[in-house]
């Protein structure tokens, strides 16, 4: 039998998304709760056509208009199909087998898993009690061997952004090292550190167009940073990763920021309407910068989960990571949606493990001290 690499055999199973989602209210994957603007329904009505599906993708003028949009050169912007694409593009440019990462804990595991693929071994520093992370600590964590550290800001699934000073001590405390700031949820959050991109040789930032411009199933994220960390990861990119289709939604995506920002806008007062609900009844969360909060519901919490799922309203059980059994993350929606959510939980309120009377647990969620992890 032909046997892969080690680094494969060693694998655990990647966890994709459970399928049949469609039709339903999804709240589970910080996806837009929306969809995209029409306009780029028409766009890829027009873009179908077996002329243009005959031929392979070109990119120049895609990615000049791009570069554009994001205010850098074209030569420090890389398309990716998807920034899960773009995190296999470091590990395949940077990673030799038995390098490192490192990684706050927990974070979006994609990170983890293409630097495994690598033959690369992953340190995770963990967040304290109360949801927070220095740069000292991920810096205490970078050895000879660190090739990268990949920070998401917002951070899925805490929500939480790193400051922009510890990004900076980060940036400046490992420069030999990349520093992947996955900006996924950015619009929701309205902090950014791409014009750093000039500033540090060692800082790579990724945008995706999954989020809130709602075009997931289209596959495309960017790749932006200084023009000699790009260059090298062009060299050993697959030539045709991002279809044209994905350009086309994109581009015309790129022409309704006003609506996609009217979106925005609702989910983060959604987002704040839902953690005043979460207080009244006494329910932990993790404040959020994202279009998601993580919340502590309690051992109930898969059955909860399943229960809102009967009711077609699906929501993300973390129970998996040993040290988030009772959290839910909810993905906020608009205002019409998160009035169904709450009605499918007021159903379950008896399941909700709630801590109201007692101060410690107001406002901050501690996943160290409950009896559940020890
Ligand atoms: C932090 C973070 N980065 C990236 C992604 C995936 O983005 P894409 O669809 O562009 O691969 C996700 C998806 O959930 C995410 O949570």
């Amino acid at each position: 039998m032909v046997r892969p690499r080690r680094a494969v055999e060693r694998l655990k199973p990647y966890r994709p998304p459970r399928e049949g989602r469609g039709g339903k209210l999804r709240l589970d994957f910080n996806e837009n709760t929306v969809g995209c603007p029409a306009g780029v329904i028409r766009a890829l009505r027009r873009a179908l056509n077996p002329d243009a599906l005959s031929r392979y993708p070109e990119y120049e003028d895609s990615k000049n208009v791009l570069a554009k949009f994001f205010n850098v050169a074209e030569d420090e912007l890389l398309l990716a199909n998807g920034t899960d694409d773009a995190i296999k593009m470091i590990c395949d440019t940077f990673v030799n087998p038995g390098d490192h990462l490192v990684v706050p804990a927990p974070t979006f595991p994609v990170y983890e898993f293409f630097h495994s693929v690598a033959g690369g071994r992953t340190t995770q520093v963990r967040y304290d009690e109360k949801f927070h992370l220095s740069a000292k600590r991920l810096l205490a964590a970078v050895t000879k061997r660190t090739r990268w550290i990949a920070i998401a800001s917002p951070n899925n699934p805490t929500g939480t952004t790193l400051a922009k000073s510890d990004l900076r001590a980060l940036l400046k405390g490992a420069p030999d090292t990349i520093i992947l700031v996955d900006e996924a949820y950015q619009d929701f959050s309205g902090e950014t550190v791409l014009p750093w991109i000039r500033k540090y040789p060692n800082l790579v930032v990724t945008r995706t167009f999954s989020k809130a411009f709602g075009l997931a199933a289209l596959r495309l994220g960017c790749i932006l940073t200084n023009a000699a960390l790009a260059e090298p990861m062009r060299r050993s990119q697959n030539p045709f990763a991002v279809n044209s289709l994905a350009l086309a939604g994109a581009l015309e995506a790129i022409q309704h920021t006003d609506s996609v920002a009217r979106y925005v806008e609702e989910v983060r007062a959604n987002r704040a309407e839902f953690c005043r609900y979460l207080d009244s009844i006494g329910i932990p969360y993790v404040p959020s910068r994202s279009n998601f909060v993580l919340t502590r519901v309690g051992p109930k919490a898969p059955e909860i989960a399943l229960r809102l799922r009967e009711q077609k309203i699906l929501v993300r059980d973390w129970s998996y990571d040993p040290r988030l059994k009772g959290y839910l993350r909810f993905t906020i929606g608009t205002t019409v949606q998160m009035r169904r959510l709450l009605k499918g939980l007021a159903k379950f309120q008896s399941m909700l493990e709630s801590q109201n009377g007692s101060h410690a647990w107001k406002n901050f969620v501690t996943y160290s001290s409950t009896g559940w992890f020890s």
